[in-house]
């Protein structure tokens, strides 16, 4: 199905989505939306925690909320944070982006709007794949 917004639109909901971050430790905002292949977009926010690792990044929250609404067929991923230069994804959410696309198309804006588009494989060549036996 062909893509219901165009790749600016989509920075442009991440950039939005950036709104709702919750991140009172590091101060660093970041947004994500993500386009199914059906044209449904689905956006997330960093959510911080006071013991810190508990920390969930935007993408994931994008992909989660994406994954529980049945959706499992993804176009692109837009991130934006609130500072100068690309924000790229860390190595966590490449896995868990891997797992369902590994060729997906990644727009890494700055707090511009403007961005690079590199893919998820690019970013993290030889991401682990759950061995699966004969049969199954
Ligand atoms: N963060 C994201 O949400 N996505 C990224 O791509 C990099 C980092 C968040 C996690 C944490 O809340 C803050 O940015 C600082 O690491």
């Amino acid at each position: 199905m062909a893509a219901a917004c165009s790749d600016a639109e989509l920075v442009g909901l991440a950039l939005a989505a950036r709104g709702n971050a919750y991140a009172p430790y590091s101060r660093y905002r970041v947004g994500a939306a993500l386009l199914t292949t059906g044209g449904r977009v689905f956006t997330g926010c960093n959510v911080e925690n006071g013991s810190y690792g508990l920390t969930v990044c935007a993408e994931r929250v994008a992909v989660f909320a994406a994954v529980a609404g049945g959706e499992r067929g993804f176009a692109a991923l837009a991130v934006a944070a609130d500072r100068e230069g690309y924000c790229r994804p860390c190595g966590a959410c490449l896995q868990v982006l891997s797992e369902f696309a590994p060729s997906l198309r990644l727009l890494l804006a700055d707090v511009r709007g403007d961005f690079e588009v590199k893919t998820v494989a690019e970013l993290l060549p030889g991401a682990f794949r759950f061995p699966r036996g004969e049969g199954e």
